[in-house]
């Protein structure tokens, strides 16, 4: 688990050397190669720092102005530099949790770090959710969730950091009371898949249904849009929603 770890950091190349993620395809092939230890990595004691300070958070996407649905999004997701794809515009999470909501008429509302220390280079951004994992960290979000009452349907999304959910998300799971919602999680990820978000999702959250994942390559989100489009659609089908 450690080496898996290990490997998928050094994917990005060492903090000493390039700031540019490996080629795509021989870090995909590494990553791909570790999943396996990578998942199980996900059992690791997680912990947390505060890490140093980095980019202004984007604007929330926002809810529906409507306010109507009785579905919700909820994502956190990363610009800047990213594994595979470079340095985006748009999260690749994202992107996804933009095709449920338009493909549900949900609202959609993004988790934002209260003080985004998150780097935009990959390498530091790895060093930064690894220390948070291994201090078992509760990062602190801005603001506040929408009220939850109206909500019956919950997604919640977000990138698979170190083969578990990034720890700004536990602060989500425990902050707010999820019991008696339908709680669907998706990942994006290079390899590790869903990661056991859904069984994580279930522990986390006492008195919530969990539903069938979605797991999306984050280059796919990026780079295969009508691809991830389809594969969404039919997820949703499936769900029956
Ligand atoms: C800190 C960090 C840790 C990551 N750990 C994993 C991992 O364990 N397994 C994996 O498949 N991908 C891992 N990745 C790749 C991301 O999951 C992937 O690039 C994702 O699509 C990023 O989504 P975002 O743009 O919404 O933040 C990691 C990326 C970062 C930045």
């Amino acid at each position: 688990m450690r080496a898996a770890a290990l490997l998928l950091a050094g994917c990005g190349g060492s903090a000493a050397s390039a700031s540019t993620p490996a080629p795509a395809e021989s870090a995909e092939e590494t990553i791909k190669e570790t999943q396996s230890e990578t998942v199980s990595a996900e059992t690791s004691a997680a912990e947390q720092t505060e890490a140093d300070t980095s980019t202004a958070a984007e604007a929330p996407a926002g809810t529906n102005p409507e306010g109507s649905s009785d579905t919700l999004v909820l994502y956190f997701s990363r610009t800047g530099e990213q594994y595979v794809v470079g340095v985006i515009d748009k999260g690749n999470t994202a992107i996804v949790a933009e095709m449920i909501a338009e493909g549900t008429g949900a609202d959609l509302f993004e988790i934002l770090p209260a003080d985004d220390h998150y780097p935009t280079t990959y390498n530091e951004l790895t060093d930064v959710a690894r220390q948070e994992q291994n201090d078992n960290a509760r990062p602190a979000y801005s603001g506040e969730l929408p009220d939850l009452g109206g909500y019956s349907t919950i997604f919640i999304g977000a990138p698979v950091w170190w083969g578990d959910w990034p720890m700004i998300m536990y602060t989500v799971f425990e902050n707010n009371d999820f019991s008696g919602k339908t709680l669907i999680p998706f990942s994006t990820h290079e390899g590790s898949g869903l990661a056991g978000f859904d069984r994580k999702l279930e522990d986390a959250c006492p008195g919530a249904e969990v539903g069938k994942g979605l797991a999306v390559k984050g280059s796919d989100a990026q780079n295969e849009q009508e691809k991830v489009r389809e594969s969404v659609g039919s997820w949703l089908a499936e769900l029956g929603i």
